[in-house]
């Protein structure tokens, strides 16, 4: 168990957690495989939140102690990461500086003003349209981003792609592992497969931090929504390695701990294949649960397609980790016409 590794690092309060576990009967019943939910879409109220609120209660509390008064981010147009950086920037009294890329092609003209954006501005971020492509290395907009706050007289506080790459980017979803056993202490059972959408690799490096401070293993399945398995899974296993290294665990994160599946992708970032499409109309029509085509949409095919071709355990408990999302959605609803 990890509260007690975890216990040093400060935390401020951004979410409303434990976030809900609750089984999803109808997709269940025609999966044939048991299907439950744990929902980290609907944990915050910051601007319909997401995976990023459990990460940036590290990163956020850093960047007050530290006196801070700017939140530098940096991700894609359609960015989850961005919206919610921006929205803990505006609960927090900070300003947001947004570095937002082109990391996809998708040929809607709302697609830059809608969605995701929308929101980052609605709540004053500041956002620069700069950039392209999809890559979690260090990129010279967000250095310069940085620098001309400095120059501004303001005290930035860097927060990379998906809070992923930064010493405590992994701590949100370590925590997330403690989390979720106490919730199966009182369900009276255990997960034994966990399927998570995975991308800058922190929320995947951190569950498999908590989960390997257990004493029984159990199945993380990252389902990678680069398209780019190599990179998403020397991403994941970095931040693990260091997010263990940092919290003292005593167990080793070894190579067959980080299970990334390459199937489900996509033909790019950000681009939904019709397996996604078709996912997040089977989620959306059976459950009334909503999914995105960028993320949860590719993990929840996944899903789909891993039960019908008998990868899940038919006996066993599967857990679907929803991530937020959603409010991508509208940047897409061409897909859906
Ligand atoms: C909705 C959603 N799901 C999954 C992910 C993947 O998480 P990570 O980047 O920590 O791998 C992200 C962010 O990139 C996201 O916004």
């Amino acid at each position: 168990m990890t509260a007690r590794l975890l216990e040093r690092f400060a935390r401020t309060k951004l979410g409303f957690f434990p976030s809900p576990v609750h089984p999803l009967p109808r997709l269940s019943k025609a999966l044939g495989v048991e299907i439950w939910a744990k929902r980290d879409d609907v944990s915050s109220g910051l601007a319909f939140g997401g995976n990023k609120i459990r990460k940036l209660e590290f990163l956020a509390a850093e960047a007050l102690a530290n006196g801070c008064d700017t939140l530098v981010s940096i991700g894609n147009i359609q960015s989850n990461h961005t919206r919610q950086v921006a929205a803990v920037a505006a609960a927090l009294g900070m300003r947001a500086v947004l570095v937002q890329e082109t990391w996809t092609e998708w040929p809607d003209e709302a697609y830059a003003t809608t969605g995701n954006i929308l929101l980052s501005r609605i709540v004053g971020a500041e956002c620069i349209l700069e950039g392209r492509g999809y890559s979690t290395a260090v990129k010279e907009t967000w250095e310069e981003a940085i620098e001309s706050v400095k120059r501004q007289g303001g005290k930035p506080y860097a927060v990379p792609a998906g809070a992923s790459d930064h010493p405590l980017g992994g701590l949100g979803y370590a925590a997330f592992a403690e989390e979720l056993a106490h919730q199966e202490e009182e369900l009276g059972f255990r997960f034994d497969t966990v399927i998570t959408a995975t991308c800058t690799g922190s929320t995947q490096a951190g569950m498999i931090v908590g989960f390997r401070a257990e004493a029984r293993d159990r199945r993380v399945i990252g389902m990678d929504t680069a398209a780019d398995a190599a990179m998403t899974r020397a991403a994941v296993t970095k931040i693990a390695r260091a997010t263990a290294d940092l919290i003292g665990l005593n167990r080793a994160i070894r190579d067959e701990d980080v299970l990334i599946d390459p199937r489900f992708a996509g033909p790019a970032y950000g681009l939904p294949d019709a397996a996604t499409i078709d996912a997040i109309r089977m989620a959306g029509r059976l459950e009334g649960m909503l999914t995105d085509p960028v993320y949860e949409g590719k993990s929840m095919a996944g899903l789909i397609a891993m039960a019908r071709n008998g990868e899940l355990p038919a006996k066993g408990k599967v857990l679907y980790v929803h991530l937020g999302g959603a409010p991508a959605l509208s940047a897409y609803h061409s897909a859906f016409a």
